[in-house]
């Protein structure tokens, strides 16, 4: 059974209450919900970690690599700037979808520079929760590819 790491950056724990005109108003704990069902109607198991703080966040990634098959990150605004989460996600070398509620190129222009894309396997933006929704899904397709499982 593939298992997947759902990482949330900051201020997502707020998602529900935070924004609702850009970020949409299902709830963090509802999509976390959401996900781990989506994954294991899909044979897979997926662990959620959210934090507010870089260190934390490099140390999930790095702790991924002795557990995980795959990661899904919504990094929040460390997208924009972190160099430290880029490198950590290039050190463990699984593969990870970056997700974002928001168009972020349809927003502000500091949002438009993406700092772990480039070691990302792809990005998905702007459907809202359905983001996490569609990279879930992709990721374990991939993986099924990867291991030669695949039914679709
Ligand atoms: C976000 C977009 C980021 O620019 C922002 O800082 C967030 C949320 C999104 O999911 O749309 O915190 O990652």
């Amino acid at each position: 059974m593939h298992k997947i790491l759902l990482i949330h950056g900051p201020n997502l724990n707020l998602l529900g209450s935070r924004e609702p005109g850009i970020y949409g108003t299902v709830s963090f704990d509802e999509i976390n919900t959401r996900m781990k069902r989506v994954a294991e109607e899909n044979g897979a198991e997926l662990h959620v970690f959210q934090s507010n703080s870089e260190g934390a966040l490099v140390d999930a990634i790095q702790d991924a690599r002795n557990w995980a098959d795959g990661i899904v990150i919504n990094p929040g605004a460390y997208a924009h700037y972190s160099i430290a989460m880029r490198d950590a996600l290039s050190a463990v070398k699984l593969p990870a979808i970056e997700v974002h509620l928001s168009n972020i190129h349809a927003r502000e222009e500091f949002r438009h520079r993406l700092i772990l894309t480039p070691v990302c396997v792809g990005m998905i933006c702007g459907l809202g929760w359905r983001s996490y929704l569609y990279a879930v899904q992709a990721l374990i397709a991939l993986l099924h590819d990867r291991t030669g499982t695949n039914t679709t």
